[in-house]
């Protein structure tokens, strides 16, 4: 992040960080020519929060580390922009819908595939924030083992049967969209719409990725290990 870019480029270049723009009040059109420091500092934050609310503070490495830092990577990165791409999109492809469903049919189905998406992240998430992971944290820190899934392979099995029905929503979604192609009417909305489907079809990609083949394999192994 450098600290001279503004809010608006801020707000241009992660468009899903507008529903945290909104919730704190943070004027990023018409008053989106102040530095991101001025802005954080009228809406009273540090700029580490707004950071951590869009959930940009990505590791640029490999080396993951134990899995309690593995995943509280990916809570803090992929969970968080998650979230917030998902408010967003709730918001946007709404009033899209609204607004030009009688003109461009494909975005009143992008909006029921978005809620069918949104309906099925925040809960999923949810699972492995308050189940999966807390039994990895504790299996890693010479924990029993004990849990009410059994073996941790129940819910890995239940998760990647989740990830992949995300899978199949985005790839409809490209499909309805036509690759995320814009009409040449499309306004900002319509625009930030699509943006946000793709920067979060990116993130998702990278974060189903490190769930299934960085965490979820060594989980197993370490399971086996510890009994
Ligand atoms: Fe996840
Ligand atoms: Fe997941």
């Amino acid at each position: 992040m450098h600290m001279d870019k503004t809010i608006g480029q801020l707000a241009l270049e992660r468009p899903h960080a507008i529903a945290v723009l909104e919730r704190w009040k943070i004027d990023y059109c018409c008053r989106g020519n102040r530095s991101v420091a001025e802005a954080c500092d009228e809406a009273g934050i540090s700029i580490g929060e707004l950071m951590a609310a869009i959930g940009t503070d990505k590791v640029a490495t490999n080396d993951w580390g134990t899995l309690t830092e593995l995943q509280r990577h990916i809570v803090a990165t992929h969970h968080a922009y998650t979230r917030q791409a998902c408010e967003t999109l709730d918001l946007l492809s709404r009033k899209v819908a609204g607004r030009h469903g009688d003109r461009h049919a494909e975005v009143l189905e992008v909006r029921q595939l978005t809620a069918e998406l949104i309906g099925d992240l925040l809960p999923h998430m949810m699972k492995e924030e308050q189940i999966l992971f807390p039994y990895v944290e504790g299996l890693e820190n010479g924990g029993t083992g004990d849990s009410c899934f059994g073996t941790v392979a129940n819910p890995v099995r239940v998760m990647m049967m989740e990830h992949e029905r995300v899978g199949e929503l985005l790839v409809a979604l490209r499909a309805a969209t036509s690759e995320y192609k814009l009409p040449d009417d499309a306004c900002l909305s319509f625009r930030a719409l699509y943006e946000t489907l793709a920067g979060l079809e990116r993130d998702l990609h990278e974060h189903i990725h490190l769930e299934n083949n960085v965490l979820f394999p060594r989980a197993l192994r370490l399971e086996e290990e510890s009994a």
